[in-house]
């Protein structure tokens, strides 16, 4: 069925009824669309060790091994999928592509990565290494600085034994078929031990 008004002012409720069954109907498409954007970083290298593919690929293996919640990972995964379109806006790229699909926090730990990733790198160009100073207090900090310290900034090692993203794929395709939708929920990431 297709909704047939020319303009949205001449629209009726029925039609939008339609449109919103189909759009729900095709809502596999987000997955499919995702892994694609994800996929087209085996081509991105800029001078990096590994590609953005693997870099990605990395960083949710570690966050898989370590025991992260499965969101995490999923963020982890997803995290520089942005330098598929922009390198530098890549973080809010991202954490837009995923926000519908996580809770608060981990949409936080997307986007401001680069900042807490900057304790590693950003002396290197004049930038100050203490960016992540700014959100101290953030429920989310300590997974921020987990995400970036210990499975972000790591993630650059060719002979590491990176899981491949077939593995990563029915996650995606669950996370994105909006199965995880009760997020309006706060919820807690940071399992690190206390
Ligand atoms: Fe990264």
């Amino acid at each position: 069925m297709t909704a047939t008004f020319t303009r949205m002012d001449e629209s009726t409720a029925e039609q939008w009824a339609v449109i919103g069954a189909e759009t729900a109907k095709n809502q596999p498409r987000v997955a499919d669309r995702t892994l694609a954007m994800l996929r087209s970083l085996d081509s991105v290298v800029d001078g990096f060790a590994t590609d953005q593919l693997t870099h990605c690929l990395q960083a949710a293996t570690r966050a898989e091994r370590d025991g992260a919640d499965p969101e995490v990972v999923f963020a982890a995964l997803l995290h520089d999928i942005g330098k598929a379109i922009s390198v530098p806006n890549h973080p809010e790229i991202a954490a837009a592509i995923i926000k519908p699909y996580v809770h608060d926090d981990v949409y936080w730990m997307i986007k401001v990565h680069q900042d807490f990733q900057g304790r590693h790198y950003y002396a290197h160009f004049g930038g100050d290494p203490n960016a992540r100073d700014q959100y101290e207090g953030q429920p989310w900090y300590d997974l921020a600085a987990r995400f970036a310290d210990e499975w972000d900034q790591t993630a650059f090692d060719p002979d590491y034994d990176t899981l491949p993203l077939e593995h990563f794929e029915p996650l995606v395709r669950e996370i994105m078929a909006g199965t995880r939708s009760a997020v309006g929920a706060p919820k807690r990431y940071d399992n690190r031990p206390q």
